[in-house]
């Protein structure tokens, strides 16, 4: 049978593949063939063996391809919302104070609880088209509002059948060690051995595909958080954790001894935790709309990341309570201007980085052999897409070499 390609021409393209600033490649070309790119490169450089192989030729007119964009960090499922909440700590309560009196995650348990499955999942929907409109064609999601097993499961499936109706690529991640449920009041240790207990059938329905928890003050302790990770590696999970959010718990060591994926937030991040990812290769997560939203003034140490080659991943943080925000776009401008990334370190950041964050090596880069995931942008240089904000510059978005339509 004779490969049937589509040809991509007349566009320059941020591959961030090599090491040249942007992987940028003037007056480009991708040839697609099913789902994946065949070859990229400069047009003029076409392989003549392909030629007689192309059925359709689109012209991108000139404009800008980078990779499809994957925020790579998410609480999408979710009831209700906290604009309440945001009006107390407007007048001075901090996020902790508003969890301990069992505001904050819990409010939004019993709303989602209280929620029916149309409900969840038209709203989930509503915000996945919100990002999508940017351009994002990978999205994680993460459970961590049921915090029972029927709810968790629940809040994961709605996650899946997002994947399966929309014109997106979702990933789970089972979270049920974000906070404790009321009825596990005074019982956190139970409440552990329960979402380990529960973490195998939800993994034999096909729910998971990472294992995530929160490790602070006011969640899980280290040794609990070791025992959701030991849980997970008996399955052969991949973890990730909420890490040095609020304070040093030690959790991005303790993830990084797990060869955790990634560890996320990191404001308060130790040397020597930054010292284990890098040499676990575990991906820092980097989280300016919570950061911005809880009005933080606690920079995660970007430099000192840098420094140790740990790679940066940006994403939306999408929650009800710390970052109720629905745009990648605006994250990447404030992982410029509150985080000091560079532009460049903010696109890899959703693209190449996010993908690595997720354990995904065949998207985040415009190559040979990856997914053909990709995004048109009215820009005509990368560094535009950290710069501008309040405005959508994505014009058309190619998910598995198919024209996405919204
Ligand atoms: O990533 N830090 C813990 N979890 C979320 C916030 C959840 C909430 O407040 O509802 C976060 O910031
Ligand atoms: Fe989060």
């Amino acid at each position: 049978m004779t490969p049937s390609l589509t040809l991509w021409r007349n566009a320059n393209l941020a591959t961030l593949c090599g090491h040249s600033a942007w992987g940028w490649i003037e007056q480009g070309a991708l040839l697609t063939q099913g789902e994946t790119l065949l070859w990229v490169g400069a047009e003029a450089e076409l392989p003549i063996e392909h030629a007689p192989y192309i059925r359709l030729t689109q012209d991108l007119g000139g404009a800008l391809v980078t990779p499809g964009l994957i925020d790579c960090h998410t609480h999408l499922v979710y009831g209700g919302q906290r604009a309440a909440e945001f009006e107390l700590r407007l007048q001075g309560a901090s996020y902790e104070a508003v969890a301990r009196a069992g505001g904050g995650i819990r409010s939004t348990v019993a709303a989602t609880r209280a929620a029916s499955d149309a409900q969840l999942l038209d709203s989930a929907r509503q915000r996945a088209l919100c990002l999508m409109r940017e351009g994002v064609t990978t999205l994680e999601i993460k459970s961590g509002y049921g915090l029972s097993l029927e709810q968790e499961a629940r809040c994961l499936a709605i996650a899946r059948q997002l994947g399966k109706t929309l014109k997106l690529n979702v990933h789970t991640t089972y979270l049920g060690a974000h906070a404790l449920p009321p009825e596990f009041e005074g019982r956190s240790d139970d409440y552990v051995d329960a979402v380990c207990r529960w973490m195998p059938l939800l993994h034999a329905q096909g729910l998971v595909d990472a294992v995530d928890a929160f490790c602070e003050s006011i969640a899980f302790t280290p040794a609990q958080t070791r025992q959701v990770f030991e849980a997970a590696k008996a399955l052969g999970l991949p973890v990730k954790l909420h890490a040095e959010q609020l304070s040093d718990q030690g959790g991005a060591a303790l993830a990084a001894g797990f060869g955790a994926l990634s560890c996320d937030h990191l404001e308060h991040v130790s040397a020597a935790g930054i010292a284990a990812m890098a040499a676990s290769g575990t991906v820092a997560v980097l989280l300016p709309g919570a950061y911005y939203f809880l009005r933080d003034t606690h920079l995660p140490p970007v430099a000192a990341l840098r420094a140790a080659g740990v790679p940066m991943a940006i994403a939306s943080d999408h929650n009800p309570g710390s970052s109720p925000g629905l745009s990648l776009l605006l994250m990447l401008n404030m992982a410029c201007t509150l985080f000091r990334l560079t532009p460049e370190e903010a696109l890899r950041g959703v693209t190449v980085h996010a993908a690595r964050a997720l354990g995904l090596h065949d998207r985040g880069q415009l190559a040979a052999g990856q997914r053909a995931d990709f995004c048109v942008w009215d820009v005509a240089h990368p560094n535009e897409l950290a710069y501008w904000f309040g405005r959508n510059p994505c014009q058309r978005v190619i998910i598995g070499a198919q024209e996405r339509v919204l």
